[in-house]
């Protein structure tokens, strides 16, 4: 009888060491304390043992299960600290600010090109786009620069076939040849918009790029005059920049219209009292436009002495270049995501 308690002793200890979850101590614990253990089975019925053998069984019964009793106790402070250990470690702050799953956007460029087309919408403008490889004719033989035209400096040409070449392609220098395009499918009256990127072989720097976007505006009909231009124009630029908006209209030179005029509006940090965003002169260009030259009109069998129109052309960067103070026009195109998540 002994050598059986002293068996159970051992086994019961041996398991409850390798105890490490409270279900199994549980388990554990209604087996070898429980009412129908073999321990308390034993210390019920002692009264039916002899005499002599009841009190070395009994004592021996009770010493048993007060071993085990503390050894569970033991146990169930063991567990209960490495389950405070565990919470502890997976812990949740649920103050912490969550993880924003990234979201798109569009770039700066698209958002100042959909802004402009809206403006000009709203006018009645139509929305065209032309292609990027242009043949030379468009780009320049029918916007009155022949080769060997002198005006062609004002445009860094990347070439795709020969320069020599009459037929040579190109990449456009100017959105200025959907002028072209448009007029010789439709007739007047015609009122368009084209955004569209251009190209020019330079030296990059804070306001140039190879790459850049321009918009092309086109209106002809009878009797538009220079006052449409500029009442076009005029509001373009308050709607874009601000009803205070000044807007300045001086003599300027493209050889596909005539008379040419740039566009200037009061310097948006400064207005007009001379700072670096207008290099101290108060003023700041953002268009070339005019009224189409007779010759262009005359290439496509439009009559001048009928029909007369005028266009113009935005560099679109600088919209927000002049918005956003952004200073250097390489920014947009170099992927620059912490540039670019800012709009
Ligand atoms: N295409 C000209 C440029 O790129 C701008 C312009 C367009 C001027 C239309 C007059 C009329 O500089």
């Amino acid at each position: 009888m002994l050598e059986q308690l002293k068996e159970l002793h051992t086994q019961a200890l041996d398991e409850l060491e390798k105890i490490d979850d409270p279900r199994d101590l549980e388990l554990w614990r209604v087996q070898y304390l429980g009412k129908k253990s073999r321990l308390t089975q034993t210390l019920r019925s002692l009264a039916a043992l002899p005499l002599e053998e009841r009190r070395s069984v009994g004592v021996r019964a009770n010493e048993i299960k007060r071993a085990l009793q503390s050894g569970l106790t033991e146990k169930e402070k063991i567990l209960a600290e490495a389950r405070l250990v565990l919470l502890e470690r997976e812990k949740l702050d649920v103050t912490l600010p969550g993880r924003l799953a990234p979201t798109g956007r569009f770039h700066v460029i698209t958002q100042a090109l959909e802004e402009i087309c809206d403006v000009f919408r709203g006018m009645g403008f139509q929305i065209v786009e032309g292609p990027d490889v242009e043949w030379d004719y468009y780009n320049f033989e029918a916007l009155n620069i022949p080769q060997y035209h002198p005006a062609r400096d004002m445009f860094a040409t990347l070439w795709i076939d020969s320069e020599m070449d009459k037929k040579a392609r190109l990449l456009r220098t100017h959105t200025s040849p959907m002028q072209i395009r448009v007029m010789e499918k439709v007739r007047p009256p015609i009122m368009v918009v084209v955004p569209g990127r251009c190209y020019r072989y330079e030296a990059t720097d804070a306001t140039h790029e190879s790459m850049f976007y321009q918009v092309e505006g086109l209106a002809v009909d009878e009797n538009i005059t220079l006052a449409d231009l500029k009442g076009t124009l005029f509001e373009f630029c308050r709607r874009l920049f601000g009803e205070q908006r000044k807007v300045r209209f001086r003599c300027d030179y493209f050889p596909f219209v005539e008379p040419g005029v740039e566009v200037a509006i009061d310097c948006l940090a400064c207005s007009r009292g001379g700072c670096r965003l207008c290099g101290y002169t108060g003023w700041i260009e953002i268009l070339g436009a005019g009224m189409v030259h007779p010759d262009v009109l005359k290439k496509i069998d439009i009559d001048p002495e009928v029909h007369c129109g005028f266009a113009f052309g935005l560099g679109v960067e600088r919209v927000p270049m002049l918005r956003y103070g952004i200073e250097d026009i390489r920014l947009f195109y170099s992927n620059e995501l912490r540039f670019l998540k800012q709009f």
